[in-house]
């Protein structure tokens, strides 16, 4: 359904519908400028984006320091690939194991890149130093988990929209309730279980936040075990949640830890898989790998990133407006909205069905016709995850915009 009828927003969208997969159901609005929280469509219409590109953008669009970064490096050198050194790879690297407390890190590019090599960590840590017997090794993932799209990732998911005929499907993989320490209890009694991957808050599936407690239990009983406590931080990490990592919490520190998206401010792909000597010295030359992970140009980008997050104090202001954002959410007095929850700036609303058949994207799309940008996920819940630079004025008026779109929309 076409909401804005103008002729350059249909142009752009028919082009990419005649000739581009249809792997996604954007909104129907076509952004072409960015700064901070606000975006800029093709017709000059002003949005808050309250998405960031799935938690990407934490610093805000085109930040000007990390812009300067990726400008200055990539007049000088973009790529080696890791078939020779380059300047920058030593330096990201102890800047980035400094950083987050750990021995090395692994870098990639994608968040799923970062999930797969995590998981291959785990399975070869499990053989070489576990002593599991070969190809016995089991990674125990929550139900409802999210992380991406690649065989191994929908292998280990339990939405039909992500496995249905791709199978056949990675083996020693299994699958216990998500926040439920018995279920983690039950599951560790099989001494073949190598790791536990799991994200600190389900971000695609609503932003589900476990118990208080949870992480805390699940880091004692993993170390309790011999198993390995894997944290995929792709989505929570990087101030998102009011702390640098959302384990940050519950003061636990995960055996091997994903971090992407917001690694590099949403401008190239760059993630990071980091841990210890014990695991990490596991892997040899010829066993993983990537033509990009631990480019140049993502290195200066990403030191550039973490740099912006900490001098701009992300994690508190991310907390502080987290924190008004959910008082503001939670005072809109409809009975379509039956949940407010998250973490600092990475909250989410379901809202009952209304109307006749109507949706959250029918409010996504009423709330895009008010200037700002969320997207719903799953038929009923909507995240609102804004640039973490948002200032209070801004998300006044962003949970203005909220507020007047769902009481006009779930009325009558
Ligand atoms: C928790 C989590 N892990 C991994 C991923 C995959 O990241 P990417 O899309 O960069 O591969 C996502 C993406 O949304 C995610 O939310």
């Amino acid at each position: 359904m076409l909401i804005h009828t103008d002729s350059k927003t249909e142009h752009y969208i028919h082009l990419e519908e005649l000739h581009n997969a249809h792997n996604y159901h954007p909104l129907p609005v076509v952004l072409e400028r960015g700064e901070g929280v606000l975006v800029w469509d093709i017709e000059g219409r002003q949005y808050y984006d309250c998405l960031s590109a799935y938690s990407a953008v934490n610093q805000g669009h085109c930040h000007p320091r990390i812009i300067k970064a990726l400008t200055e490096q990539a007049q000088k050198l973009t790529l080696t690939s890791r078939a020779f050194h380059n300047n920058l790879l030593g330096a990201y690297a102890e800047f980035i194991t400094n950083y987050f407390g750990y021995d090395k890190v692994l870098p990639m590019n994608t968040g799923v890149e970062g999930g797969e090599t995590a998981i291959k960590l785990c399975r070869k840590w499990a053989y070489e130093v576990k002593g599991i017997e070969p190809d016995k090794a089991k990674i125990l993932f929550a139900k409802d988990n999210f992380w991406g799209r690649t065989l191994a990732a929908v292998s280990s998911s339990t939405d039909p929209k992500s496995y249905t005929h791709f199978g056949p499907f990675m083996p020693g993989f299994e699958i216990i309730d998500y926040n439920s320490i018995t279920a983690l209890e039950n599951a560790l009694k099989d001494p073949n279980v190598a790791g536990f991957m799991v994200e600190p808050i389900q971000g695609e599936a609503g932003v589900v936040v476990p118990d208080e407690g949870y992480l805390k239990k699940v880091s004692e009983l993993c170390k309790k075990h011999n198993v390995l406590f894997i944290a995929d931080e792709v989505q929570t990490g990087i101030a998102r949640t009011g702390k640098m990592l959302a384990c940050d919490h519950e003061g636990v520190r995960p055996d091997i830890l994903i971090l992407g998206k917001a690694l590099s401010g949403g401008v190239l792909p760059v993630s990071a898989v980091l841990c210890d000597n014990f695991i990490m010295d596991v892997i040899k030359p010829g066993e993983h790998g990537s033509t990009f992970g631990g480019n140049p140009l993502a290195c200066a980008v990403a030191m550039e990133a973490l740099k912006v997050v900490k001098d701009e104090n992300l994690p508190e202001n991310a907390e502080k407006m987290g924190q008004i954002f959910r008082q503001r959410l939670s005072a809109i007095q409809s009975k379509h909205v039956s949940t407010v929850r998250g973490k600092g700036l990475l909250n989410a609303i379901v809202i009952e069905p209304y109307g006749d058949g109507k949706t959250a994207y029918n409010i996504c799309l009423k709330m895009m016709e008010k200037g700002l940008l969320a997207k719903q996920t799953h038929d009923h819940i909507i995240r609102f995850a804004p640039p973490l630079t948002i200032n209070e004025e801004q998300v006044h008026a962003c949970c203005d915009i909220i507020e007047q779109t769902i009481l006009e929309e779930t009325a009558a």
